[in-house]
C-alpha cells in the first residue's frame, strides 16, 4: 500500500484530498496543526497527527516510511498576505523548507504541491497555460512561486520530483458530504454568498458590473474540489510510474461570471438573493482562465463537474 503523508490534510482542499486517497486504497496519514483545519474534516480511515510544518522534529516522525508528500499546508487569504507578509513567510515559506529538508533527512522522493494561479498575476493573455509568466501580484502568489523555484532546485540536487498543481477558483464540497466542516470566515464569492443565503450576513456585494467580460462582471475559472483531489491523486501516480516534474494547471478551461455564479446560486437556492453593486475590488483581473489541456494530457484528468449549478449544488448541501 502507497503511504502517503497529507500535511494540511484537515482543512477545505486538503480533506478532500485525503478522502480520495482512501477511496483509492492508499495509507493516508493526515498531518495538521487544526489552524484553519478541523478534525470534523477527516474520516476514520485517515491516520491523524496533530502537528506544525514549522516543529522540523515533527515533521521528520512524521515522514518515516512515508512514500510521497502531498503539502496543501498553506496560509491562503491573499488580503492578509499583503498586510501581514511576516505570517506568510514564516508559515509559507519557512514551512514549506522544512517539509523538503525533512523529506530529504528522511529520504522521501515524491511531493504533490498545492500551488495557485495567483503565480501568473495579471494575465498578459488567456487562457492561461503553464509557460505564462510567473508575476505575482501579492505576496501569497509569491510564496507559491518560491515553493515552485525551490523543488526545481530539490530535485536538482537531491533527486526530490514533484508536481505543483496550480489551482484556479476551487469550490464545492464533497457530493457525499463526508467533508463536515464549513470554513470560518470566508474570504471567497460562493462561501460569501452560502452566509449571505442563510443570514450569517446581511446580503453581499457584487465588486464591479464595467468589466469587458459577457456582462460586465468578473470571469472566473471554477474547479471543483473534488475534481481537485481526484487531479492530486493522479499526479501521486504518474509520479511513481516515473512522470517527469511539472507545474500543471488545474481548472475547467471555461469561464463563469460572478453575475452567473449569482444567478446559479438563486436558482439552487429558490429565493434571490440580497445583494448590491459596488466599485470593482482592487487587484482583481477582468478574466482569469486556465488553459488546463497540459493536466488533461499528462495526468489522463479531466474535471467531471462543469455545471456551475452542479457545483453550486454541493455547497448548498452543507447547508441543508
Ligand atoms: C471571485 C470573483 C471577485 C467576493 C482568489 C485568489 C486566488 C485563489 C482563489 C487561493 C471576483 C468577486 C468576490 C464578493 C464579489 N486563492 N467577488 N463579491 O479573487 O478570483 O481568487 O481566491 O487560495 O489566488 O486571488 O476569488 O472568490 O475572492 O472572487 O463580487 O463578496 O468574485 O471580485 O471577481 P479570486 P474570489
Amino acid at each position: 500500500m502507497v503511504k502517503v503523508l497529507v500535511i494540511g490534510g484537515a482543512g477545505y482542499i486538503g480533506s478532500h484530498v485525503a478522502l480520495e486517497l482512501i477511496d483509492k486504497s492508499y495509507d493516508v496519514t493526515v498531518y495538521d496543526n487544526l489552524s484553519t483545519g478541523q478534525k470534523a474534516n477527516l474520516t476514520q480511515e485517515a491516520k491523524f497527527i496533530q502537528g506544525d510544518i514549522l516543529d522540523f522534529q515533527s515533521l521528520k516522525n512524521a515522514m518515516k516510511g512515508v512514500d510521497a508528500v502531498i503539502h496543501l499546508a498553506g496560509k491562503k487569504a491573499v488580503g492578509e498576505s499583503m498586510q501581514n507578509p511576516q505570517l506568510y513567510a514564516v508559515n509559507n515559506m519557512q514551512g514549506s523548507i522544512n517539509i523538503l529538508n525533512a523529506m530529504v533527512e528522511e529520504n522521501v522522493k515524491n511531493i504533490v504541491f498545492s500551488s495557485s494561479a495567483a503565480v501568473y498575476g495579471i494575465p498578459q493573455y488567456l487562457p492561461i497555460d503553464e509557460q505564462h509568466p510567473k508575476n505575482p501580484m501579492n505576496f501569497y502568489g509569491y510564496t507559491k512561486c518560491m515553493m515552485e523555484d525551490l523543488m526545481a532546485w530539490y530535485e536538482k540536487l537531491k533527486g526530490i520530483r514533484y508536481m505543483a498543481l496550480r489551482y484556479f477558483n476551487a469550490v464545492g464540497y464533497d457530493a457525499l458530504k463526508r467533508v463536515k466542516g464549513k470554513e470560518a470566515n470566508p474570504q471567497n464569492l460562493l462561501p460569501i454568498i452560502m452566509d449571505a443565503a442563510t443570514s450569517r450576513r446581511d446580503g453581499f456585494q457584487i465588486f464591479g458590473n464595467d468589466y469587458d467580460t459577457k456582462d460586465g462582471t468578473c470571469e472566473r475559472d471554477y474547479i471543483h474540489v473534488s475534481d481537485l483531489a481526484t487531479a492530486h491523486e493522479k499526479a501521486i501516480h504518474k509520479l511513481f510510474s516515473g512522470e517527469q516534474s511539472r507545474c500543471l494547471n488545474l481548472g475547467t478551461g471555461k469561464t463563469v461570471s460572478v453575475q452567473q455564479v449569482v444567478d446559479a446560486a438563486e436558482q439552487v437556492i429558490g429565493k434571490p438573493l440580497k445583494y448590491s453593486y459596488a466599485p470593482r475590488r482592487a487587484g482583481d483581473p477582468a478574466v482569469l482562465v486556465a488553459k488546463a489541456d497540459l493536466a488533461f494530457k499528462v495526468l489522463g484528468w479531466t474535471p467531471r463537474y462543469t455545471d456551475i449549478k452542479e457545483i453550486i449544488q454541493t455547497t448548498w448541501n452543507m447547508e441543508i
